[in-house]
């Protein structure tokens, strides 16, 4: 466990998690936390798909960066920014992120609960095998709503 406390601790860094001057600069910051989640998953569908051997450092690394940024979900969606688009990027955020607040913040909510059992869960290769799908259905679940492809 103390492990993973100072990963997210240099994490933040990279996330580029604090909230920035103005909207457009926001929009930049929140896509950079959406390709954080994207690394993060890839790191664990790799070993999920027998490409890469199980290595439990990478694993926690992966999750710790996946809670972080579940974590801040709500907070990463001001209202500020809403109906901007990221300057480069293949998907925006659907307006329902704000019109639909209260769901958004529950698959925000579910989001981080997936997290935390993955992270009580998997232990070895075959449990994140088990665990990979699920948590991968709680990111397609949020996407289906709340994100468009520009
Ligand atoms: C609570 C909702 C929610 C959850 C859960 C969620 N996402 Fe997203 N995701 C979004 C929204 C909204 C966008 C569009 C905003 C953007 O691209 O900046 C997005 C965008 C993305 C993008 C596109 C970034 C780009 O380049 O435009 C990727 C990749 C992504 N998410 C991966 C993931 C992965 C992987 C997970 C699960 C581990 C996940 N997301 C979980 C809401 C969610």
């Amino acid at each position: 466990m103390r492990r993973t406390i100072t990963l997210t601790g240099t994490l933040l860094l990279g996330a580029g998690v604090a909230l920035a001057q103005n909207p457009q600069e926001q929009v930049d910051k929140t896509q950079l936390a959406m390709k954080s989640n994207l690394t993060s998953a890839i790191a664990l569908s790799d070993i999920a798909k027998d490409k890469k051997p199980y290595d439990q450092a990478a694993v926690d690394k992966a999750l710790a960066e996946l809670d972080d940024v579940a974590k801040r979900f709500p907070s990463l969606f001001p209202e500020s920014i809403k109906g901007l688009k990221p300057t480069k990027g293949e998907y925006y955020a659907s307006p329902k992120v704000w019109t639909e607040r209260a769901d958004f913040e529950a698959h925000s909510a579910t989001f981080v609960k997936a997290v935390d059992q993955a992270k009580a869960k998997i232990k070895d290769a075959n449990s994140l095998k088990a665990e990979f799908p699920e948590l991968n259905k709680v990111c397609v679940g949020c996407h289906e709503k709340f994100r468009v492809k520009g």
